[in-house]
């Protein structure tokens, strides 16, 4: 009996660490009209992706303003203000609902932010600052053109 219960917990937890694992990877999506893959969220979680997103022009704005003024110090300040430890997600929730590939751009879009920061600091120019930067610009194209943000319960 004892043997019994224990297999069927064994195989619950089977189930559900695989269900997790799908989750963790699919995250919670559709495929979208337009091509894109749609990852669903509710109304007040898309809100604060795209106030984040907002966040992200303007310091990629403000970055490119520091870097036409030369001064790299501010590229320095503004980019760790975007790096990892800004990542940490207040949502839990939130971060189930994300696919794998779209965790990877943003977590290499948090780390490349951190990289420049450490480049500033060590020296580099602004024509080299400038190339990481398009470098980040290009995961923001990557993320725009394969995923979209729809509202679902
Ligand atoms: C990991 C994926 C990902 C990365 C990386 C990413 N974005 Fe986004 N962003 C999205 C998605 C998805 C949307 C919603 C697009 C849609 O629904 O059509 C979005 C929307 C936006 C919006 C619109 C916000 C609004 O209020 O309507 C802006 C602005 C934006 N992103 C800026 C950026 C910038 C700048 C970067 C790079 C520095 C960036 N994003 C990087 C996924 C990403």
């Amino acid at each position: 009996m004892m043997n019994r219960l224990g297999l069927v917990a064994v195989v619950l937890w089977l189930v559900s660490a695989i269900g997790l694992g799908v989750l963790f990877v699919h995250g919670r999506t559709e495929k979208a009209p337009d091509g894109r893959t749609a990852v669903l969220m509710s109304g007040p979680e898309r809100e604060m992706v795209f106030s984040e997103m907002r966040g992200l022009l303007v310091a990629v704005r403000d970055i490119t303003a520091a870097l036409a003024e030369g001064d790299t110090a501010k590229v320095a300040k503004i980019a760790r203000s975007m790096g990892m430890g800004e990542a940490h997600d207040k949502a839990p929730d939130l971060l189930l609902k994300l696919p794998l590939d779209f965790k990877r751009l943003a977590m290499g879009l948090h780390g490349g932010f951190d990289q420049m920061a450490d480049a500033a600091a060590k020296g580099e120019n602004p024509a080299q600052l400038n190339r990481r930067l398009i470098e980040q610009l290009d995961r923001c194209t990557t993320c725009h053109s394969g995923f979209r943000i729809d509202v679902a319960q």
